[in-house]
């Protein structure tokens, strides 16, 4: 696989074929399910911000995404009918105010009956005449976009399309690989901007340079955290000038091609060897949880697990004392790592059906104590999900074990220590094999 991110890229080409007949397989189920003919897929259109003219960022409807990599094709239709090639409506407007979709070009065009339109008014006639036979699939915000199609996003319809994108196919695969190479090429970019210590404002405009993402682009908003900054774990402020002493970085950052992400979170150290020593801990840590990712493991148990082997790395670095059943039950493993060990990824960052049991729509609950997990599913063969323990000085979660049992089990003194570090995560991408596993991650930095 070449490290072509476009369109073009025949490694694609020759895969994608094989993802449209399963795609156009789960839809076949999906539509005999809610008992309908066809199904119409709408890209989406921007939002305009309220008592403004202005467009928020287009945000394409995935379920469009997982047809055609197509992220910026707004007000255009896919119609989908069992045992005929899918029908692509392709907007391309006459608007001399923007730039206009290009005439359709590329590996996907082979798969679609193409038709060209111009304004949404000329899309009707390439509908399915009976739309009580119709089900729509899309963000419909103003009714005319439905053209007369009642039924939108039917619930049967959408989770039976939601489990399914819990496994990827070999073509979504490959595109993944590809947003895991192109993200690690932005934390190498990031990691040197933050050696020279410059500001967040200017490592993360060094990311963006090096992925070649605008902001819009990314796949979710760039943590950026210098020093205390890694203990906010949504921290996406980017302060405009350098600390005077950079003494930590945490940066959770990602990149994307043809709509599918890639989710990378790395900590480094400067100066202070104690940290350092946490950090590779914290990797050898994070490596023993992805060395059980196999099909058939219950995610959830992962989750405890590394819970129990954080209690050891508390332990190891004089953060806290006691077993770590102890350490769990009283929440000292809580407070230090408060989020969940992962979730799917796709074309979602936190990708659709995390908690589905079945493709009905049953849910799983995370473990009772843990209610941040977005993944409780048992692992399948090709989902991925990230891993991406984390051990934090959050002083707000800290300070709730005052006055309780956790409180002599924390070693006060030593969360002073990690304060001014703020934390660490470690977050790589993970493909499911039936015993094994791939690391998109690492081995997107091995070929750095
Ligand atoms: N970047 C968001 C996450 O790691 O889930
Ligand atoms: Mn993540
Ligand atoms: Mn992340």
């Amino acid at each position: 696989m070449n490290s072509d991110y476009s369109d073009r890229n025949p490694a694609l080409g020759a895969l994608y074929a094989e993802h449209i007949a399963a795609v156009a397989a789960r839809h076949d189920h999906a539509l005999e399910q809610a008992g309908a003919s066809h199904a119409i897929i709408y890209s989406g259109n921007p939002r305009i911000a309220f008592l403004d003219d202005h467009h928020m960022p287009f945000k394409p409807n995935p379920h469009f995404v997982n047809w055609a990599p197509l992220t910026n094709l707004p007000f255009s239709y896919i119609v989908y009918t069992p045992g005929e090639p899918p029908v692509l409506i392709y907007n391309q407007p006459r608007d001399y105010w923007h730039v206009v979709p290009g005439a359709p070009d590329g590996y996907w065009t082979s798969e679609f009956d193409i038709r060209v339109v111009h304004t949404v008014d000329e899309v009707a006639a390439h509908l399915p005449e009976d739309r009580e036979k119709c089900i729509v699939i899309g963000e419909i915000n103003d009714d005319a976009l439905a053209f007369g199609i009642e039924r939108i996003n039917p619930t049967t319809a959408i989770n039976i399309l939601h489990y399914a994108r819990g496994i990827k196919s070999q073509y979504e695969l490959a595109i993944m690989r590809l947003a895991s190479q192109r993200g690690v090429a932005g934390h190498s970019a990031a990691e040197s901007a933050f050696r020279n210590g410059e500001a967040e404002f200017d490592i993360n405009r060094a990311y963006c340079k090096a992925v070649s993402h605008t902001d819009a682009e990314l796949p979710y908003g760039n943590i950026v955290a210098l020093n205390e900054h890694g203990a906010v774990l949504h921290y996406t402020n980017f302060d405009r000038t350098p600390p005077a002493d950079s003494r930590s970085f945490l940066i959770d950052a990602g990149a994307q091609v043809h709509g599918y992400a890639s989710d990378i979170t790395r900590t480094y150290a400067n100066g202070d060897d104690g940290l350092k020593a946490l950090i590779e801990r914290m990797h050898i840590m994070q490596q023993k949880i992805v060395a059980q990712v196999r099909a058939g493991i219950d995610y959830r148990e992962l989750h405890i697990a590394t819970h129990k082997l954080l209690a050891n790395v508390l332990v190891d670095a004089e953060l806290a004392s006691g077993d770590p059943d102890t350490l769990l039950e009283t929440g000292v493993t809580s407070a230090f790592f408060p989020h969940g060990l992962g979730h799917l990824l796709g074309i979602q960052v936190h990708d659709v059906g995390g908690f589905m049991e079945n493709e009905s729509g049953t849910t799983i609950d995370p473990p009772s104590g843990h209610p941040y997990l977005r993944l409780t599913r048992v692992l399948e063969e090709d989902m991925v999900l990230t891993i991406e323990p984390g051990l934090y000085a959050i002083d707000m979660l800290l300070e709730n074990l005052r006055g309780t049992p956790a409180e002599s089990h924390v070693n006060w003194k030593t969360v002073d220590w990690l304060r001014p570090f703020g934390g660490i995560r470690i977050e790589d991408n993970v493909r499911v094999l039936a015993n094994d596993r791939e690391n998109l991650t690492r081995d997107a930095f091995a070929l750095l």
